[in-house]
């Protein structure tokens, strides 16, 4: 079996609070319930991928405690090729704690564990597998190094292509080198503001400021301008849908959702989003816009239920 998508990135232990109100600074409330499960940005984009049909490699590091092993267990259950999932001893697995508000609006805060001892030698040891994968996908969650040296491996060959969502939001200078080996740039509004502001040395403190969707689209072209090798930037805009920004800007468009949901837990919905565009791109053969419509189908799905990837549709429940 060939591995058409390779993903890299951070794997966590999730325990979700579910509150009505987040609490303020020196506030102690009581919480509605708790849940576990399996989560981590890029452990999450390879399931839904997975969960899809796509065949999916991801290279991340686990502790060998038991988060780890039942981390391992579940990739496995997936279906995901674990070759590249290296174990270490006596470091704690990734970890996350989710509160999630009566809005389905969520605060995360992550601590790496295993996953910050994910190098550079990882990536050179799998070398082989990025380059001859179709689509690699990366994030920000483990060091900034390992990902831009991943994105370094796969533009050395010019069958992989390369697509990084630029999140948790960080604006070290090393940001901007690894956005010389991107093809497809996902981010959503924040994350473009910060980018963008930090890009075209815009000093004003603007990131409370309230952008419409032209005055978003034409900070994607200016990116795109600048940043030569990216072909396309995607805004993701929750539940106003997304942005697409193409090199060729004649071809711009802002995908709105077909159907309102009822949202129940937005945690993860981006990494749903992401998962499953680079199925229908890769796997499905679908245009990069078709993509993101069918994306944005499975995601609006997955917000409807509690959890990340407890919450993440398999194909045969979308019509
Ligand atoms: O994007 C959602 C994910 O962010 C969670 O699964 C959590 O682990 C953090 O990585
Ligand atoms: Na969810």
């Amino acid at each position: 079996m060939t591995n058409m998508i390779t993903v890299v990135g951070a794997s966590n232990w999730d325990t979700f609070i579910y509150v009505d109100k987040m609490p303020r600074i020196g506030e102690t409330i009581k919480g509605r319930d708790l849940k576990v499960s399996y989560g981590g940005k890029a452990a999450n984009q390879a399931v839904q991928a997975a969960l899809l049909g796509s065949s999916c490699t991801l290279i991340t590091k686990l502790g060998d405690d038991p988060s780890g092993v039942n981390t391992l267990k579940n990739f496995k259950d997936k279906n995901i090729n674990c070759e590249y999932v290296s174990v270490v001893s006596n470091v704690p697995s990734g970890c996350a704690t989710i509160i999630v508000d009566k809005n389905g609006d969520n605060n995360i805060i992550i601590i790496g564990g295993s996953n910050d001892l994910l190098n550079e030698k990882d990536i050179d040891n799998a070398k082989l597998q990025i380059q001859n994968s179709s689509l690699l996908l990366c994030q920000l969650e483990v060091s900034l190094n390992v990902t831009l040296s991943s994105l370094k491996v796969a533009k050395e060959s010019n069958k992989c292509k390369t697509m990084l969502n630029l999140t948790p939001i960080n604006n070290d200078p090393l940001v901007i080198e690894m956005l010389k080996f991107v093809d497809i740039l996902i981010v959503n509004e924040i994350e473009l503001i910060g980018l963008y502001n930090s890009n075209f040395n815009n000093n004003e403190n603007n990131n409370e400021k309230e952008y419409n969707v032209n005055q978003l689209m034409e900070m994607c072209d200016k990116l795109i301008k600048k940043f030569e090798n990216i072909e396309n930037i995607i805004v993701t805009l929750g539940g106003n849908g997304q942005l697409l920004a193409n090199k060729d800007n004649t071809k711009n468009c802002h995908i709105e959702l077909k159907e309102k949901v009822n949202v129940v837990d937005t945690s993860g919905a981006g990494d749903s989003f992401i998962g499953s565009l680079a199925h229908y791109l890769v796997t499905e053969n679908k245009s990069l816009k078709n993509s993101i419509e069918s994306a944005s189908k499975v995601a609006s799905i997955s917000v409807t239920r509690h959890g990340t990837q407890t919450s993440y549709p398999k194909a045969n429940e979308i019509n």
